[in-house]
């Protein structure tokens, strides 16, 4: 015991327990427009005319394009697929000028206000184009403010009756956040065009068909160990057939030349243009060192239950075997030449490959077992990621855990989305997994909101991870990107606009956690820094409602009983519809047991009961909620719900259920038909002092240890290293400290919420700290 004040952590530097391998990396997903009008540097929105309202139903072929009639001018244009440019990419636009005036054409608004552009910079403009035969035709390109103010512009004289590709580069006069690119004519007659791209010549690392460098640059300054990506939903959402335009995501679509890549119907209700497609993401992952972790569908959608027969099931595995291939093949195989032709002799070094993305049922488990065994009999060293469901317990979480046991999967993806307090509440979540069972990739994770108070949640539990890294292999936040003007989920670790971006507090508290990893954990021992136990546990009591949503349904024999007392209250039956809550009764007994049979009449959802409704909380219990398909116990906690449990079942029309959910302590159990449904504990959080965590990095021989406080006090303790440096402790320590809870980054106050750094010295190996309320404290010593 150190014995300088009451609290203490030991650290034992030479006491090296567990690898901490590629613990923090990344998620990408192209949802909220993270690629098209994102990360993927193209301004030029539906740039090939194939926007479709298969996409979204109010997208067109010439969605983002205007015609330019200036003065006198008169033009038509429409979108033909006759000569197609390639099959892949069948419509082309067709510009008809009759009248020249005083400007003829078309312009593109770009993504969000329109194109940004900046002073003195360089754009690459280019499109393929034919000319009726012996038509020339001059075709003036510019870059112009919404207002007409003209930035830039150059001339292309077309000749060729073939589709050919013309490229030019503007140089921009001045900035502007909302500009055009205007393509414009001074001779009748018609031109033919498609994939009209500007790219700004800076992208990251001066790539082509290259990455927008600022996000490109906030991503790569996290120094991730690995990048996960396509998905997300967006891998397995969609039709069997490849050459579908809802097809799942098939990453042989995804590569070659931008003109001949399909245009893709993501499933976040946009278009996907594919042009950041897998040779891009693995450029990426290298250039920022991440290791790549492709996740590929394994045919079958959980979402609409689509399903590859098993006959049909070896092209999906090729798939598999291709993408190792086309990533660690050497250039005499097949698909490491179609790598080198692309530019990369070199392999990518791939080493995990998830198959499927938080998968619920048989089919999916059925089919990973093939892949499983055809990858691993030609691979042996690739890392294989299970699956477990979207949600952190039950019945389809289990049965991913079985299938990865029986598999033996390298590792498996869980996937959670829950409130600050949950993750509080289980920071212990892996302490009893087993290091000789498959590793958890955790591969969806955040809680919800972007306030330094979820920060804080956050960190505290990265601490768990860390000290679990003998169970836990890889972590990260998710979703990454998101544009402001597209949102389709909250929240995100980065947002952006045109032309700026931030990180949240989530973000710089996976930056401190990523640069100061370190590659193994060491072993600790704290004084007075253990959670005291709370003098009585609430109990889940208070109001009992039935809650119509998105169905209509009869609910009666309704008894009440308090199983402390053996009272028996008897509600009236009620027909309960969408939009309408009907209040049954208020319990305080700690165990009490609702029972009740319920016939569903019509709706696309079940049945649904709220429970436990006190202070800032809630509980419900859903059957057949979300495409009707599981019932889920999930909490709300001011506001921000967690699936706490949830297994599969389908509700069916006219037919009688016999439901009971029985409380006993903060233990819930539900029956359908008297047969267990789900079964969970609400834990609540029972927050410590400190929670912590200590790490080498063992190339400079720096301890890192990781504190975060998330009381409302400062807590003084000391840091006691005597077995690293016997007289003498200095280092660096960055700090996240002195905001409000509620507070947030923006683009007004990007790094609001960021960590400070000073240097540090103690005349001993002791070092007292005091750690303030509410912050989160990485020391580096030295
Ligand atoms: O991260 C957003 C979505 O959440 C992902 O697409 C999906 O995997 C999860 O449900």
């Amino acid at each position: 015991m150190s014995g300088l004040t009451e609290k203490s952590i030991k650290v034992f530097s030479k006491d090296k327990k567990e690898p901490l391998g590629d613990l923090y990396g990344l998620f990408f997903e192209d949802l909220n427009h993270a690629a098209d009008g994102g990360l993927y540097a193209e301004l030029v929105q539906n740039r090939s005319f194939e926007f479709d309202p298969i996409d979204r139903s109010d997208y067109h072929a010439l969605t983002a394009w205007e015609k330019v009639e200036r003065g006198e001018a008169e033009v038509t244009i429409s979108v033909e697929d006759s000569f197609p440019l390639h099959e892949n990419n069948p419509n082309y636009l067709t510009l008809k000028t009759k009248k020249v005036g005083d400007g003829a054409g078309i312009l593109n608004t770009g993504f969000n206000s329109g194109i940004p552009l900046k002073k003195d910079e360089f754009y690459h403009f280019s499109f393929f184009a034919r000319v009726d035969q012996a038509e020339k035709k001059t075709l003036t390109i510019s870059l112009e403010s919404k207002e007409g103010v003209l930035h830039a512009s150059e001339e292309l004289s077309l000749h060729s009756s073939e589709w050919k590709k013309y490229s030019l580069t503007l140089q921009c006069k001045s900035d502007d956040q909302s500009a055009r690119l205007i393509l414009t004519t001074n001779q009748t007659g018609t031109i033919y065009m498609d994939m009209v791209s500007l790219f700004p010549a800076k992208t990251f690392m001066d790539r082509e068909n290259g990455l927008r460098s600022d996000i490109a640059q906030i991503l790569a300054d996290l120094k991730p160990k690995f990048m996960r990506f396509p998905g997300g939903c967006l891998v397995h959402d969609g039709s069997l057939d490849e050459r579908a335009r809802d097809s799942m995501y098939r990453w042989k679509n995804t590569i070659g030349d931008t003109e001949k890549r399909p245009s893709r119907r993501n499933n976040w209700k946009y278009n996907q243009t594919l042009g950041l497609g897998y040779y891009e993401y693995f450029l990426f992952c290298e250039d920022i060192g991440a290791k790549p972790i492709p996740v590929l569908p394994a045919g079958y959608d959980p979402h609409h239950h689509r399903i590859v027969p098993l006959e049909n099931l070896q092209p999906w595995i090729d798939d598999a075997l291709d993408l190792i291939e086309f990533a660690n093949g050497n250039v005499s195989t097949t698909w490491g030449k179609i790598r080198s032709e692309l530019g990369h002799p070199e392999p990518f070094g791939l080493e995990y490959l998830g198959i499927g993305n938080e998968e619920v049922g048989e089919p999916f488990f059925e089919r990973y077992e093939y892949f499983h065994r055809a990858i691993k009999e030609k691979h042996p060293d690739i890392k294989l990621i299970n699956s477990s469901g979207p949600f952190a317990a039950g019945g389809e979480y289990d049965r991913g855990w079985d299938s990865a046991k029986k598999n033996q999967s390298d590792l498996v993806d869980e996937h959670y989305y829950q409130s600050p307090e949950w993750f509080l509440a289980h920071y212990h979540r892996y302490d009893d997994f087993k290091r000789d069972e498959p590793k958890v990739f955790l591969g969806e994770y955040a809680s919800w909101g972007n306030t330094y108070y979820n920060a804080i949640a956050e960190a505290a539990f990265m601490t768990g991870l860390e000290k679990n890294a003998h169970a836990v292999g890889l972590a990260c936040y998710a979703p990454m990107l998101c544009n402001v003007d597209y949102i389709n989920w909250e929240p995100n670790l980065i947002y952006f606009n045109n032309h700026q971006v931030f990180g949240t507090a989530n973000y710089y508290v996976q930056k401190l956690f990523m640069h100061h990893q370190g590659d193994y954990t060491l072993k600790t021992e704290s004084t007075g820094l253990s959670a005291s136990e709370p003098p009585s546990i609430p109990t889940i009591g208070g109001q009992i409602k039935l809650i119509g949503e998105q169905s209509k349904a009869e609910y009666y024999k309704i008894t009440l009983t308090n199983l402390e007392t053996g009272e028996v209250k008897e509600c009236p039956n009620a027909l309960v519809e969408n939009g309408i809550e009907l209040l049954l009764g208020e319990l305080h007994s700690k165990h009490y047991r609702l029972s009740f049979k319920a016939r569903k009449l019509e709706g696309t959802r079940g049945f649904k009961v709220m429970f436990g409704e006190k202070d800032n909380q809630k509980l419900f219990w859903e059957i057949g909620g979300w495409q009707n398909q599981d019932s889920v116990i999930s909490s709300m906690v001011n506001g921000r719900g967690s699936v706490l449990t949830q297994s599969l079942f389908t509700v069916k029309n006219d037919q009688e259920y016999s439901l009971d959910l029985e409380i006993k302590g903060r233990k819930i159990t539900t029956y359908i038909d008297d047969e267990v449904i789900n079964e969970t504990v609400d834990k609540l959080p029972n927050i410590k002092p400190l929670y912590y965590s200590a790490s080498i990095d063992s190339l400079t021989n720096e301890v890192i240890i990781k504190v975060v406080n998330v009381k409302d006090e400062a807590v003084l303790t000391t840091i006691d290293l005597q077995d690293y440096a016997k007289d003498k402790l200095k280092g660096t320590v960055y700090e996240l400290s002195g905001y409000e809870l509620t507070d947030v980054n923006s683009f007004e106050a990007p790094d609001k919420i960021s960590p400070k750094q000073k240097d540090f010295e103690a005349s001993n190996s002791f070092y007292e700290y005091e750690f303030p309320k509410q912050s989160i404290t990485v020391f580096r010593f030295q």
